[in-house]
C-alpha cells in the first residue's frame, strides 16, 4: 500500500470511529498518525457543538489538539474513560497488539487500562498472522538500567537495538525521558503473556509494547469506503 492510500485509510477509519464518540464523556486518545486523523475528525464533527474533553498519550498529539482548539484535561479530572481510540503497529487474529512504534506505549497503556472500551484503528497492513511478524517489540526502559536490561533481554532470547531519533544517531527519548529498545520477536511460536511477564520482572523495564487482551474492537480500513469491524470473541 502506498503512503497516500495508507493515509486515506487512516483518515477513513478515524472518521468512522469519531462517529461513535459521545461528547458528554471524556475521551482517551493514544498517539500516532492515525490518532492525528482522529483529532482532525473530532474538530470537524464538533465544529459547531461542544466536543468531548480529551486526555492524550503524547505531547505531539497534545500540541495538535491545542492547534485544533480541542479541550484537553488530565488524569486529575478523570477516573475512567468509556472509550479510548488508538492505533497499533500489529493486530493478530486474537486482537492482541504490538504498539509503541511512536514511542508512546507507556502512557497509551495507562489510558487503555482506564478505558472500558479500547477501539483500535488500523489499515489492513497492520493485520498479522502472529505478533512480531513485521514489527519488533518496543520496550521502554529507564536510561540508567539500559545496558543491564539489554543483557537480561538477550538472555531471554530477545536481542534488541536502542531506538534512535529519526535522522540522528542520538537515542530517541520518550515523553517520560526514557529510551526504547526494539526487539525482534522469535519466528518460532512463543507465549506472549509469559514473555511479557518475564520482561516486566526486569528492573528498569518501564513498559512493553504488548497490549494483550486489551483491545475490545478493531476497525480496519480496507478498500476505499470499506471499514471492517473485528470484535473480541
Ligand atoms: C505509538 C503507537 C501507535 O499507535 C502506532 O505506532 C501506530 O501508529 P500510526 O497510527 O502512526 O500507524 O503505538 O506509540
Amino acid at each position: 500500500m502506498g503512503i497516500e492510500a495508507q493515509e486515506a485509510s487512516k483518515r477513513e477509519v478515524a472518521e468512522a470511529a469519531v462517529r461513535e464518540v459521545d461528547p458528554n464523556q471524556p475521551l482517551a486518545l493514544g498517539s500516532g498518525s492515525t490518532v492525528l486523523w482522529v483529532a482532525r475528525a473530532l474538530a470537524q464533527r464538533f465544529a459547531t457543538s461542544p466536543p468531548p474533553r480529551l486526555v492524550v498519550a503524547s505531547r505531539g498529539v497534545e500540541e495538535v489538539c491545542r492547534q485544533l482548539s480541542l479541550p484537553l484535561t488530565s488524569l486529575e479530572e478523570v477516573q475512567e474513560f468509556a472509550l479510548m481510540l488508538d492505533g497499533a503497529d500489529e493486530v493478530d487474529p486474537a486482537l492482541d497488539l504490538i504498539k509503541g512504534g511512536g514511542g508512546a506505549l507507556f502512557r497509551e497503556k495507562i489510558l487503555a487500562r482506564m478505558s472500558r472500551e479500547l477501539l483500535i484503528l488500523v489499515d489492513a497492513t497492520k493485520r498479522v498472522p502472529r505478533l512480531g511478524a513485521r514489527h519488533p517489540l518496543p520496550v521502554e526502559v529507564v536510561p540508567f538500567a539500559r545496558p543491564f536490561v539489554q543483557r537480561r533481554m538477550e538472555a531471554l532470547g530477545l536481542p534488541s537495538v536502542v531506538r534512535s531519533r529519526p535522522g540522528s544517531s542520538q537515542p530517541f527519548r520518550t515523553d517520560n525521558g526514557n529510551v526504547i529498545l526494539d526487539a525482534p520477536l522469535p519466528a518460532k511460536p512463543f507465549d506472549a503473556r509469559e514473555l511479557d511477564r518475564a520482561l516486566h520482572a526486569i528492573p528498569g523495564v518501564v513498559e512493553t509494547g504488548f497490549f494483550l487482551g486489551m483491545a475490545t474492537r478493531v476497525l480496519v480500513a480496507g478498500a476505499p469506503g470499506r471499514v471492517e469491524e473485528l470484535a473480541r470473541s
